[in-house]
């Protein structure tokens, strides 16, 4: 079953034609067109611009797509068996371009259309090229719109166990990076500057609501915390790496933490990362040594071209719920920005 995904949902025009069997899923193509290099001069996506660049960047995309995966337009409707598109959360200007794209091509190619929340694409990441994920799992999603826990019970089945009060983790990330004024999107150059650490025990900052006993999750005050302790260092550009160091281990520990403890209570068989923050290194890694603690659960993260925004993912997604027959009508698909799980 071929599918062809559209996300639109931020500041990446993303698609992709995935192909999907049984419970394995396999990438025909995945293009992927960032606004960062766009976005970085205001230290955020501003979303007018994202959107007028989504307008000029999506039908090249998915020609693109389409191309790489060696599909002939005149044949989209023998060869696609489903459209599938971001409907939120998101930027509702920036939805809207891959929404009403994917409705037309739905319409005039008479093709199913499926509606994918932008997390469960993030989600089943990790499903693409990876056939041994089992049930029930625990998926802890961290981008930079959401920091959420999630127990997968089945395909399709999600319940959210805990979010962030406040700030995301991936928000986090952008926030004291812009506080260094060290560059955007911050998750990638604060774990770039904490590969360099020398002194680890330079400065400490809080795990923010480690032992709260609950799932949810606050990241607002340790971005605050950073500050004061920045404010309070005359000499802190000469211990970026430090201050990166320590802000990205706390992060990782809150996250670890709070992970493994729902994957014993839940007698997890998996436990899956999803979304952006998902690329960082050292979460990565120290997932994989917390989760051998517990020898009923396999650690699985999406590979790294998978994790920030595109479109594979929400193509995966669209072939889980295509099995499913969950389409939806032409009429009927809407831009949800606060659509939850
Ligand atoms: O999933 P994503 O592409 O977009 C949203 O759905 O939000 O996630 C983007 C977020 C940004 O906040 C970015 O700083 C963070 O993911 N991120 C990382 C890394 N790469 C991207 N955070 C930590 N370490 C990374 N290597
Ligand atoms: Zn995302």
């Amino acid at each position: 079953m071929k599918i062809l995904g559209i996300e639109s949902s931020c500041d990446e025009t993303a698609a992709s034609i995935i192909n999907g069997n049984k419970n394995s899923v396999e990438v025909l193509s995945n293009i992927v067109s960032s606004q960062i290099d766009i976005h970085k001069k205001y230290g955020g996506v501003i979303p007018e611009i994202a959107a007028r660049e989504h307008v000029l960047d999506v039908l090249p995309v998915i020609k693109k797509a389409l191309f790489n995966a060696n599909i002939d337009l005149k044949n989209f409707s023998k060869e696609i068996d489903a459209v599938a598109v971001s409907s939120g959360p998101g930027l509702v200007s920036s939805l809207m371009i891959g929404i009403e794209t994917a409705k037309t091509l739905s319409y005039i190619f008479e093709v199913p259309l499926i509606s994918v929340n932008h997390i469960e694409g993030h989600i089943y990441a990790n499903f693409i090229n990876q056939t041994k994920i089992e049930f029930p799992a625990i998926v802890l999603t961290v981008s930079g719109g959401h920091t959420m826990l999630v127990l997968m019970r089945d395909y399709n089945n999600f319940e959210t166990l805990g979010e962030t009060k406040d700030d995301a983790a991936g928000e986090a990330f952008d926030k004291a990076a812009q506080l260094m004024d060290i560059g955007y999107p911050g998750g990638p150059v604060v774990s770039e500057q904490a590969e360099k650490v020398t002194n680890k025990e330079y400065v400490s900052l809080p795990r923010p609501m480690i032992n709260s006993g609950d799932f949810s999750f606050s990241f607002s005050g340790l971005k605050t915390a950073l500050l004061y302790k920045l404010q309070k260092d005359k000499n802190y550009k000469k211990h970026i790496p430090e201050y990166c160091y320590e802000f990205q281990q706390s992060i990782a520990d809150v996250l670890i933490k709070k992970t493994i403890k729902a994957a014993e209570k839940f007698s997890a068989k998996n436990i899956l990362l999803a979304g952006g923050v998902s690329a960082n290194k050292e979460l990565r890694l120290q997932f994989s040594e917390a989760s051998k603690k517990l020898p009923q659960t396999i650690f699985y993260k999406p590979e790294l071209s998978y994790t920030t925004d595109n479109a594979a993912m929400i193509a995966s997604a669209g072939y889980f719920k295509a099995r499913d027959k969950m389409y939806i009508d032409w009429k009927d698909i809407k831009v949800n920005p606060n659509l939850a799980l």
